[in-house]
């Protein structure tokens, strides 16, 4: 059983394709999945392009048809917390679909994706990456450091919108306390959790999502893709059990 790797710019999918090894594309909708092995370990890889509804599908595919034991985005996102800067990686604890909710008096209260309060209410919010695998995450980076940024765990945002607005970057990090913004990691989580498959969401920071966040992002997209492709090779050891476990039921 192998680990489904999505990223969704080529940018970002440009740093894993060249490393892998016995390589084997398949084409289903609007996108190629590769087989083949990433420093040993079966993988396949698929770049599912921007947002919500593409990496979703990705993750279905990867978790139904290549029957994936665990699900990791890697990629880039724009920092909200002010204490990152940009080059710094984020590994979500949590995602949260900051643009799925309720309008109620011309605002949005964001809520569980899938539900109404006044319908189907529930008390989750948001989507929790597993705590043993959360667990030797944490300890496996321990080891590891980035020659001039920092790793972060927390909240990432997930969201159909590319933030390039101060004011937005501010109210995010004050309601929802959290560390990044970016636009698939909900959904591959929302996905992965319907199908039980462990997952992981990494993310570089290429901006900090205010004015400068367009001009940011296209002079450091590819040196954060390639940290977090560095975390994830890093990483890879630890996700490994969670394959075989579900391989053997
Ligand atoms: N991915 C990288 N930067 C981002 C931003 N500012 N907003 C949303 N997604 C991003």
């Amino acid at each position: 059983m192998a680990i489904g790797l999505i990223c969704a710019i080529p940018q970002e999918l440009a740093h894993l394709r060249t490393l892998l090894v016995d390589a084997v594309a398949v084409r289903a909708a609007h996108t190629e999945f590769v087989s083949g092995t990433l420093d040993g370990f079966d993988v396949v890889l698929a770049g599912s392009g921007m947002g919500k509804v593409n990496s979703a599908l990705v993750a279905t595919v990867l978790a139904d048809r290549f029957g994936c034991g665990a699900i990791v985005f890697s990629g880039v996102a724009g920092g909200l917390d002010p204490h990152l800067a940009v080059g710094d990686v984020v590994i979500a604890d949590r995602v949260i679909q900051h643009d799925a909710g309720l309008i109620e008096d011309d605002r949005l209260q964001t809520y569980q994706p899938g539900h109404v309060p006044f319908i189907n209410p529930t008390e989750v919010f948001g989507y929790r990456v597993d705590d043993a695998l959360l667990a030797l995450v944490v300890d496996r980076l321990a080891e590891f450091t980035l020659p001039t940024a920092a790793i972060r765990f927390g909240t990432v945002l997930s969201g159909d919108q590319y933030l390039h607005c101060e004011v937005t970057r501010q109210r995010l990090q004050r309601e929802f306390g959290g560390l990044a913004v970016e636009m698939e990691g909900g959904a591959v989580a929302q996905v992965a959790d319907a199908f039980g498959v462990p997952w992981l969401v990494i993310r570089a920071l290429s901006d900090l999502a205010g004015r400068d966040s367009r001009f940011d992002f296209l002079a450091f997209v590819d040196e954060a893709a390639a940290s977090s492709v560095a975390i994830l090779r890093w990483l890879l050891p630890v996700l490994s059990p969670f394959v075989q476990r579900r391989s053997t039921g």
